[in-house]
């Protein structure tokens, strides 16, 4: 009823807004000065020394959160890290010993594939850690060693808050595994804890300041049968999670690209009036990924772009929704907010069940 969706006319409304709250329950206590900490994951530098390879292995919105952490983890560890979908990674005799470090991410905690990957990897001798967000469910249950997301409980069907909460359990995972290896200056390090300290009151800013523009947005998207996402790095990987979200509630065919491969496919399948949306927040990229812009704006495509506030080279874009700055590697997070909200205000304008979409389910207990 409406009690529990404290005035929001759907439960992911409310989750989207509880964004902020769930970030900052999932780093209290784990943030010092320069260092992370966590409570139950403790791992020595001898025992970090000893694995050649990370895989992060999840289902849906989770795998995607996996994605990001996977450039997190590398950028920063220096560790090689293989992300798997669950269904694929159980069946296919995984490369995994215990040399191998398996991170699998679920907010339930009870999807079957997922446990399925989990029991795979220990029976092979890797040492597994949880990303979970339900306290208590089979998979923290089973794992070595778990990390909490704190998100609170979440109802709708598309994950948000989970997702976000995921991102920054990756973020403060990759840091700490850095850490234990002795390769994160102390400069580098403060710099990205107080960096994230900051995103959740980024994340409010977005929610309060984008709203309208979106819903303007969103109108332009109630007819189409296709989008398209794209990406270069991290833009990429939120992408791919900007796609799910509008596919899931709003039934509209979306997917994700890597800006640069879209020469290699779909570009065949921008004409005259198809929308994109082109993540460009990575400083290093993003020339490239404006020239990708280019190419589309000359099929006809409408392109909404998702900047830093003060981004320059801007002029090619129809629409843009603008995100506070922050460290290049960090910005998932922020810019996944817009994605949300556009695929919540769509699926409204097309008057689907946004927190019920038909055939989908919260939790996947079969195989
Ligand atoms: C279902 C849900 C998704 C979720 C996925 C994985 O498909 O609809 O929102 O991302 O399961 O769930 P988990 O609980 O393992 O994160």
């Amino acid at each position: 009823g409406m009690a529990e969706k404290s005035g929001f006319d759907h439960f992911m409304l409310k989750e989207i807004h509880e964004q902020p709250e769930a970030l900052r329950r999932s780093i209290a206590g784990r943030l010092n000065e320069d260092t992370i900490h966590f409570n139950e994951v403790s791992l020595t530098a001898k025992e970090l020394e000893s694995y050649n390879k990370i895989y992060i292995v999840a289902c849906g919105t989770a795998y995607y959160s996996g994605i990001v952490g996977k450039y997190a983890i590398e950028n920063l560890a220096r560790i090689p890290v293989e992300v798997d979908v669950a269904s694929e990674f159980r069946y296919r005799d995984p490369l995994i010993d215990e040399n191998t470090l398996v991170i699998v991410v679920s907010q339930s905690g009870e999807t079957a594939d997922t446990l399925a990957a989990l029991r795979e990897a220990q029976d092979k001798g890797a040492r597994v850690i949880a990303i979970c967000n339900t306290v208590g469910s089979t998979i923290p249950r089973e794992a070595d060693d778990v990390i909490y997301l704190h998100a609170g409980p979440e109802i709708a069907v598309a994950s948000t808050k989970a997702y976000i909460t995921m991102l920054m359990a990756f973020y403060m995972l990759a840091i700490y595994l850095s850490q234990v290896k002795g390769i994160l200056n102390l400069s580098r390090s403060q710099e990205l804890i107080s960096e994230l300290k900051r995103l959740p009151e980024k994340v409010e800013q977005i929610i309060d300041n984008s709203v309208d523009a979106i819903k303007e947005l969103a109108k332009d998207y109630v007819d189409q049968n296709d989008a398209f996402f794209i990406g270069r790095s991290i833009d990429y990987a939120v992408s791919l999670e900007g796609a799910l979200k509008l596919k899931e509630i709003s039934y509209i065919h979306a997917e994700a690209y890597p800006a640069g491969e879209l020469k290699h496919g779909p570009l065949a399948l921008i004409v005259d009036g198809v929308p994109v949306v082109a993540v460009a927040t990575q400083q290093s990229v993003i020339d490239k990924t404006l020239s990708n812009v280019k190419e589309v704006k000359a099929r006809g495509g409408v392109v909404t772009g998702i900047v830093f506030e003060g981004e320059e080279v801007i002029e090619d874009l129809d629409y843009k929704i603008e995100i506070p700055k922050t460290d290049e590697l960090l910005t998932a997070i922020p810019s996944v907010v817009p994605l949300q909200l556009l695929s919540y205000y769509v699926a409204i304008e097309r008057g689907s069940d946004v927190d019920q979409p038909r055939n989908l389910a919260k939790s996947v207990t079969v195989e």
